[in-house]
């Protein structure tokens, strides 16, 4: 577990990001033995702190973050001898200089430079650290989302960073791909013989993705405001998540072997024009409402009175390939929904014909396997199942099969914890490469366009609902309803 020797230089160690899941991370893989001894986290920021009030306010967080059971002062301890704090002035290069003269103590050492900062520095502070000579063969950098507000803007990000570091050198993060869960995606299409033959047109007739978050956007107005569900959601995550169901079996689980089956899916992906983007798309914002028995402010109610950002988008995604022709994707994400629960679907064909008497207790309902991501991990397959009894015609009722993880009682680790280690370990299976950023935003751009443009009303949903009727529309068109409804 030990030889992850690295100095892990945070950029904008002083941020929300930073304090909710970098730090706690970076904890929990020390306090588990998965950091070497000698490693170094040297948290980059503007403001002026010493060493020993940065360590003071890396305990606070700590503190505050973690879950009681994982902080204990012993560990703290180990933990705090790798802290280190420069302060370091982005805009103007101002720091620089006791950063080389600390990273230089080791100069073979590998080095995970992790920008955890706005974009607009990434050119800046990459620009700094070649200057300073900080840049090795053993340096990596992380780019954290948002990368980009469209292709364009995105391509200009990459490219400035590209300026620096190799692309096998950037790793950047949809930290949706460091979840165990997700990545049980795989585990489940790909080590179990039952699904193979019918993952496919053939047999499923429509997939649904649905992240709904009960959270609002307070305390993050200003990002927020700027990107909506569209970019901060659906280009990334929920995109991944259908990349993840569609993809081919890719032949090994190597980084670029799976980038390039995720790849082939993102380009499949089918251009929604402007005719049917009023049809297939569906953009919203809450307003007051209550959520988990309080009541809670509408999107316009708080810091911003005026907006055209969408706390929840839905879209009707189709895949133009042999495997998926005909099979619609529903996906859809939102903030202030009913509940938190991230779920993918994967709805059964009805079978070809009933030799079941045609009443209630034995219409057939289709097959259904719910592949539940949060807050709580289960897969579930709906069947038909006799009703035991002597009844004259035969009955039938659905039963759910559950297939639960055995509980291990291990504490689960957290995204960012795998996606942490898989740097130091130059791993970069979990990371998206640079095409698939771009095929994701190339299919994204002309649905954020036309919503700029006002081709799809803005609806509205009450904090605290499964969203706006229109997002039952979307679907109901196509005869098929959500798994909540
Ligand atoms: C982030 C988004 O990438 O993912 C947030 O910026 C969102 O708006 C978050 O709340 C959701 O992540 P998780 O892991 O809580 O589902």
């Amino acid at each position: 577990k030990t030889n992850n020797l690295c100095d892990f230089i945070l950029f904008g160690g002083h941020g929300d990001l930073a304090f909710r899941k970098l730090m706690p991370a970076l904890y929990h893989l020390c306090k588990d033995g998965y950091l070497a001894e000698d490693s170094r986290i040297i948290t980059v920021s503007r403001a002026k702190f010493s060493a020993q009030k940065h360590k003071e306010l890396v305990k606070n967080k700590l503190i505050e973050f973690l879950p009681k059971e994982s902080y204990t002062q012993e560990d703290f301890q180990r933990f705090e001898k790798k802290l280190y704090y420069v302060q370091v002035d982005f805009l103007n290069s101002k720091g620089y200089e006791t950063l080389e003269k600390l990273l230089n103590e080791y100069e073979k050492r590998d080095r995970i430079n992790y920008l955890s900062t706005s974009p607009k520095f990434f050119a800046g502070i990459c620009q700094a650290l070649k200057e300073y000579k900080l840049i090795t063969s053993n340096s990596r950098v992380v780019l954290e989302k948002p990368l980009g507000k469209d292709l364009s803007s995105s391509q200009e990000i990459n490219k400035k960073v590209l300026e620096f570091f190799k692309e096998d050198q950037i790793y950047r993060i949809d930290h949706y791909l460091g979840k165990d869960t997700v990545q049980n995606i795989m585990a489940l299409r790909f080590s179990n013989r039952l699904f193979v033959p019918l993952w496919s047109s053939n047999h499923i007739d429509h997939i649904q993705i649905t992240v709904a978050e009960s959270v609002g956007a307070e305390g993050r107005w200003e990002y927020y405001n700027e990107y909506g569900a569209m970019r901060d959601m659906i280009q990334n995550h929920l995109l991944q998540l259908l990349c993840l169901i569609a993809m081919e079996p890719p032949c090994s689980l190597d980084a670029n072997d799976m980038r390039d089956e995720k790849l082939k899916v993102l380009k499949s992906l089918r251009p929604i024009s402007r005719s049917e983007i009023a049809s297939s798309t569906v953009r919203a914002q809450y307003t007051a409402g209550s959520s988990m028995g309080e009541s809670v402010l509408g999107y316009l109610d708080g810091e911003i009175k005026q907006s055209n950002t969408e706390t929840f988008a839905a879209i009707r995604v189709d895949i133009d390939n042999w495997r998926w022709n005909g099979v619609p994707f529903y996906i859809r994400s939102g903030k202030r929904m009913q509940k938190r629960n991230s779920e993918v679907v994967i709805q059964f064909k009805t079978m070809p014909h009933s030799i079941f008497a045609e009443n209630n207790c034995c219409t057939l309902l289709d097959n259904k396997l719910v592949i539940r991501l949060q807050p709580q991990e289960s897969i579930e397959l709906r069947l038909m199942n006799k009703i035991p009894g002597l009844s004259e015609t035969m009955q039938l009722q659905e039963v759910n099969l559950e297939l639960n993880a055995p509980d291990t009682h291990k504490r689960k680790s957290d995204a960012y914890e795998r996606l942490i280690l898989d740097v130091i370990r130059a791993n970069p299976t979990l990371f998206m490469r640079l095409d698939e950023v771009e095929a994701a935003w190339r299919w994204a751009d002309p649905i954020i366009e036309a919503w700029e443009n006002n081709l799809v009303p803005m609806k509205k949903y009450t904090a605290g609902t499964d969203g706006p009727t229109a997002s039952i529309q979307l679907i109901a068109q196509d005869g098929r309803s959500w798994n909540d409804e």
